[in-house]
């Protein structure tokens, strides 16, 4: 049994890495492209990706079964474990503390935001092309747009610390000196993919995504 969880834990790990963080990387550059390119921009970088050969198999090996058992395993043992635990050092409680919180709070955002998005697609209530109004719709309701940055602070958050750990607990980044460089390098990463994701939504407000968004929208309030 102990074994078991050992390799269930590792598999966890490892999955949170590859394919999930790879995942967060590549859909925060793919946001931007909304900041960088408008519509335009925003709407190769889409044709791009679900013109990869094979996409459904990339999303569902690739995104969703990794998410999934990521996710529900991850609040299996957020629920069991000890909230003030003190297995590590001094400074790094906090830290193992807010990565459940962040797993919580990403798990809920992501079940709301793949709604709203590539759920609607497969329903056949959006197109691709439309997907750049659609998060227009959605970033015009100041809710959402607390809602979404609160998501992604979370979400990013969790990946960056989560990377941190990962270092640690697969004996890469062993002394504390090692340890220091990757906290500073991760808290440069979590600064600059927040900041690729606050970009795209600052972008997705703007009157070029909002052109053709009254003729598509019919399903959310
Ligand atoms: C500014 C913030 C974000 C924006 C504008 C955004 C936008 C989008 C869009 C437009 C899609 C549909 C893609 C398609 O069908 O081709 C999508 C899918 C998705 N998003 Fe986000 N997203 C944001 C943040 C996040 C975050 C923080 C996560 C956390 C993990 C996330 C996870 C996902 C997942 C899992 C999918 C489904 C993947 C797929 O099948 O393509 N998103 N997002």
């Amino acid at each position: 049994m102990k074994g078991n969880s050992y390799l269930t834990r590792k598999i966890h790990s490892l999955l949170g890495v590859v394919p999930l963080a790879l995942f967060l990387v590549n859909h925060a550059i793919t946001n931007y492209s909304a900041f960088e390119g408008g519509p335009e921009g925003f709407n190769d970088s889409v044709e791009m990706l679900n013109g990869l050969p094979l996409i459904y198999f990339l999303e569902i090996f690739g995104i969703f079964l990794p998410l999934i058992f990521h996710g529900v395993y991850g609040l299996y043992v957020a629920y069991q474990s000890n909230w003030n635990n003190s297995r590590f050092q001094y400074g790094r409680n906090w830290a193992f503390t807010v990565q459940r919180l962040t797993g919580v709070i990403t798990f809920v955002f992501v079940v709301w935001h793949v709604y709203q998005t590539r759920y609607q697609v497969l329903i056949g209530e959006l197109t691709h092309e439309q997907l750049g109004n659609q998060m227009h719709e959605i970033f015009t309701n100041p809710v959402s747009v607390v809602l979404y940055t609160i998501g992604v602070l979370a979400a990013v958050f969790h990946f960056a610390n989560g990377m941190w750990s990962f270092l640690v607990s697969w004996g890469i980044t062993v002394g504390p000196r090692a340890q220091r460089i990757s906290s500073y390098i991760w808290m440069g990463v979590f600064v600059i993919v927040s900041a690729l994701f606050l970009l795209s939504i600052a972008a997705f407000r703007g009157d070029e995504f909002a052109e053709t968004s009254a003729a598509v929208r019919t399903w959310i309030g």
